[in-house]
C-alpha cells in the first residue's frame, strides 16, 4: 500500500470507529460486535504504525492513553470559567424567577438541568477537531489535561454534521458509580485502601501523569455549555441538542436530564423529581440547574462578579440521620489491614436501614473526637457503606469514655503496627492470623484469579476451621473424604471442587501470579510482571533495579515483590504449587530469531518504519530483554528521532553503544 492509499484507509477508518464508538458509548447500541471492533481498531494501528507521520492527534487510537504528562501547562480562559449561585431553599427559587420576570422583555423559557457532581472541563474545537480541554482551575486559568480527556470515550475527537469552525464545549467530568465500585473493588482486592467518594476521585484520576491509566478508569462526560462566536442557535436548549447532532454525550429530554419549561411550576416539577428520583441515577448530582434559555436574554441579565444572572443551582439536602453509636468493632483484611467500624442503633437512610458506618482508620475516630454511646450523624453519598459526618455533643454522656483505637489485633492477638505515613494499623502476624490466612485463600480462588468451580468464602472458613487448609498450597492435597465431610456438602459437591482445583492447574502463570496476592500487585501488574520475566523463578531473584524497570511496577510494588519472596513461607508454598502441576511460566510463542540473546535493549524516540510498541516487540521475539533505563548493563540504546538530551549524556558517559534503526531492523534480519 503506497502512502495516499494509505492516508485514505486511515480516514477510513478513523471514521468508522468513530462511528461505532458513538453509537455504543453514547447511544448505547451496537451494530457490530467486539472482536470486530477490536479488528477495526487493529488495522488502524497497524497502518498508523507502518505510516506514523500519518497519525493524527485525534486517532482513535489515542483512546488508550500513553502519553505522559509531566507538569500540567496552565492555559488562560477564553471564556472565564464562573461559578453558580446556589440555594437550599425553593422560596429563593421562586425569588430568582420573579427577579427574572422584572428584567427582560419578552417570554421567557427555562432549561432544567442535572448538577453533576464531578470537575468541570472546557474543551476546544477548531474545524471539527478535538484541541485541548482545560481545567477550571481558579476560573481565569486551568491546566491542559488533554492527553487525560481524550481518553474518556464519550468525548468525540472528531465531530460530525454542521458544526461551528472555532468553539468550545463546557461539561462535567465525573466517575460513574459502577465504574467507582469497580475500581475501589479492584483496589480492595490488591490491599490498597479504596477511595472515598467518586467527585474526589474523578478529580485526582484527571491529573494522573499516565494517560493510560486514566483511560482504565471509565471517567464519563456530560456538556452543559456552548461557547463561540457565531453559535448557530438562539438559546442554550437548542444549542445543547446541536451539540448531540455533532456527536458529544448531552443530557436530554427523554430521561428528563433535560427540559425546557416556561414556568415556575415546571422548574418546581422537575426540581422534585429529581429530589426524589436521584438515588436511581448511574451517577452522582449534587443538585438540579435552571437557566434562562435565551441567549439574547442571557446577555442583558448579565453576570455578578463571580456568576451569571441567567442561572442559579438547587443543591439538595444531603440526607442525614442520626443513630446511637453501640460499638466500635475492628475488621482485619486480607492484608491485615485493620478498619474500623460503627456499629449503630438501626436507622432508615436513603431507602435502606443502615445498622454500621466506616470508620476508616484511627485518625478518622480521632477527627471525629468520637466517645462511647455518642449520638452520630450519618450521611449516605457515593460510598455503599454511609458514613458518620459528625457528632451531637450535647447528648453525649457525662461518664462515658473517648474511644480510644485498638494496639492489639482482635482475631489473633499481636500488636498492631502503623507504617509512617501510612494511615492504616496493620496486625504484622500475616502467617497465624485467621482472617489474613482465610482473606488469602478466598483471593486466590476467586474469579479473577484462580476462578476454582465448586469453593466458595463459606467452604474455605469451614476447611480452615477444621484444620485443613493454612494455605492455598495445602487446597491441592485436600482428599475426596474430607471435603465430603464438610456441612452442606456432599459426595457430588465434593468432586466438583476436587475437579475445580485440577482444572485450575490449566490457569496460565500470570493469573496464578495474582492469585498469590502479592500486596499491590493486581490484574494488570502480575500480567506485565509474568510476561517481562517470564518464569516464577526469574521473578524470585530479580533485583530491584530489574523490576521497577517493568512497565506500570514502581517502588512500592518492586518492595513487596521482593518482601514476599524473602519470607520463606512462600517460597515453600509456591514450591508447593509447582509441584501440584500449576503454571508457574509463560506460554510462550517460538522465538523468531536467537540474535539478541541476552542482551538488555534500551529503546528510546521516535521511529520511522516500526512503532515503538512494535520495536519493542521486536526485540523480544528475538530473545533480547527490554529495559527503561540505561545502566552499565545495557547492552545497547536503538535511538530514534528525538533521544532525550539525558539518556544521551548517560549512554555517553558509560560508553553504551547507540544504534539507529536501520542498523537495528539489519541486525534482525527485519526487512
Ligand atoms: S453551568 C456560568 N450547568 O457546577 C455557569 N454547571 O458552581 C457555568 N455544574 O463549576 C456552569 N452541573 O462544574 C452548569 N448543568 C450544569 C452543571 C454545572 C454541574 C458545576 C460546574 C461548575 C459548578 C458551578
Amino acid at each position: 500500500m503506497n502512502k495516499e492509499e494509505a492516508a485514505k484507509k486511515i480516514t477510513e477508518l478513523s471514521s468508522l470507529i468513530a462511528y461505532h464508538n458513538h453509537k455504543y458509548y453514547v447511544e448505547n447500541t451496537s451494530e457490530i460486535s467486539d472482536y470486530d471492533f477490536d479488528q477495526l481498531l487493529k488495522q488502524l494501528e497497524d497502518l498508523e504504525s507502518k505510516f506514523p507521520d500519518l497519525v493524527s492527534e485525534t486517532s482513535p487510537t489515542k483512546r488508550v492513553g500513553g502519553d505522559i504528562t509531566k507538569k500540567f501547562q496552565t492555559v488562560v480562559h477564553e471564556y472565564p470559567m464562573l461559578s453558580l449561585s446556589n440555594t437550599y431553599s425553593q422560596d429563593e427559587i421562586v425569588d430568582w424567577e420573579n427577579r427574572v420576570k422584572k428584567q427582560v422583555d419578552g417570554k421567557l423559557n427555562y432549561v432544567c438541568e442535572l448538577k453533576y457532581d464531578g470537575v468541570a472541563i472546557g474543551i476546544r474545537y477548531e474545524n471539527g477537531s478535538f484541541v485541548q480541554a482545560v481545567t477550571r482551575g481558579d476560573g481565569s486559568k486551568g491546566e491542559d489535561v488533554s492527553s487525560n480527556v481524550k481518553t474518556i470515550r464519550t468525548v468525540p475527537l472528531q465531530l460530525k454534521g454542521d458544526f461551528p469552525e472555532r468553539f468550545e464545549i463546557r461539561g462535567e467530568i465525573f466517575f460513574p458509580l459502577k465504574a467507582f465500585h469497580e475500581l475501589n473493588e479492584q483496589r480492595e482486592e490488591i490491599g490498597e485502601e479504596p477511595f472515598a467518594n467518586p467527585r474526589n476521585t474523578a478529580s485526582g484520576t484527571l491529573k494522573l501523569q499516565d494517560s493510560s491509566i486514566v483511560a482504565t478508569r471509565g471517567l464519563d462526560c456530560f456538556l452543559y455549555g456552548v461557547y463561540g462566536d457565531d453559535l448557530p442557535a438562539d438559546g442554550h436548549y437548542q444549542s445543547v441538542l446541536n451539540a448531540g447532532d455533532w456527536g458529544f454525550k448531552i443530557p436530554t429530554p427523554q430521561n428528563r436530564y433535560l427540559e425546557r419549561t416556561d414556568s415556575i411550576e415546571g422548574i418546581m416539577d422537575f426540581i422534585n423529581y429529581w429530589d426524589e428520583n436521584r438515588a436511581d441515577l448511574p451517577f452522582e448530582i449534587d443538585g438540579v440547574v435552571i437557566k434562562v434559555d435565551d441567549y439574547g436574554q442571557q446577555q442583558d441579565l448579565g453576570f455578578t462578579a463571580k456568576s451569571p444572572r441567567w442561572a442559579i443551582a438547587y443543591k439538595f439536602k444531603t440526607e442525614r440521620v442520626s443513630a446511637k453509636l453501640q460499638e466500635v468493632t475492628y475488621q482485619v483484611g486480607r492484608t491485615g489491614a485493620i478498619t474500623p467500624v460503627a456499629n449503630l442503633s438501626p436507622v432508615a437512610l436513603g431507602g435502606t436501614v443502615v445498622k454500621r458506618a466506616s470508620l476508616h482508620n484511627a485518625d478518622q475516630i480521632e477527627k471525629l473526637d468520637l466517645y462511647e454511646n455518642d449520638t452520630v450523624y450519618v450521611e449516605k453519598g457515593g460510598e455503599i457503606i454511609p458514613k458518620i459526618v459528625g457528632v451531637d455533643e450535647e447528648l453525649r454522656e457525662g461518664s462515658a469514655e473517648k474511644i480510644k483505637f485498638i494496639d492489639r489485633c482482635p482475631e489473633c492477638d499481636t500488636e498492631l503496627k502503623r507504617i509512617e505515613g501510612e494511615a492504616q494499623h496493620y496486625c504484622p502476624n500475616d502467617a497465624g492470623c485467621p482472617p489474613q490466612i482465610t482473606g488469602r485463600i478466598i483471593h486466590f480462588i476467586s474469579r479473577k484469579a484462580m476462578d476454582i468451580d465448586g469453593i466458595g468464602s463459606e467452604t474455605v472458613e469451614q476447611l480452615y476451621q477444621r484444620g485443613l487448609i493454612k494455605n492455598i498450597a495445602d487446597l491441592y492435597d485436600l482428599k475426596h473424604a474430607d471435603v465430603a465431610a464438610l456441612e452442606r456438602m456432599g459426595e457430588k459437591s465434593a468432586q466438583n471442587l476436587l475437579d475445580g482445583l485440577e482444572a485450575s492447574k490449566k490457569i496460565p502463570f500470570e493469573r496464578v501470579l495474582f492469585a498469590l496476592g502479592v500486596r499491590y500487585v493486581g490484574e494488570t501488574v502480575a500480567k506485565k510482571i509474568a510476561k517481562a520475566k517470564k518464569n516464577i523463578d526469574a521473578i524470585m531473584n530479580a533485583t530491584y533495579d530489574e523490576l521497577i524497570s517493568i512497565d506500570e511496577v514502581g517502588e512500592k510494588i518492586a518492595i513487596a515483590v521482593q518482601e514476599y519472596f524473602m519470607n520463606e513461607d512462600n517460597v515453600e508454598v509456591v514450591n508447593r504449587l509447582k509441584e501440584a502441576g500449576l503454571s508457574f511460566e509463560i506460554e510462550e510463542q517460538a522465538l523468531k530469531g536467537e540474535q539478541l540473546k541476552d542482551k538488555s535493549i534500551v529503546v528510546s524516540g521516535v521511529f520511522e518504519k516500526v512503532s515503538r510498541k512494535e520495536l519493542k516487540q521486536l526485540i523480544e521475539d528475538h530473545g533480547g530483554k527490554n529495559v527503561g533505563s540505561i545502566s552499565s548493563k545495557t547492552s545497547f540504546i536503538v535511538a530514534g528521532d528525538n533521544m532525550g538530551p539525558s539518556k544521551l549524556e548517560k549512554a555517553k558517559k558509560l560508553d553504551i553503544e547507540i544504534v539507529n534503526e536501520q542498523q537495528f531492523l539489519e541486525m534482525i534480519g527485519h526487512d
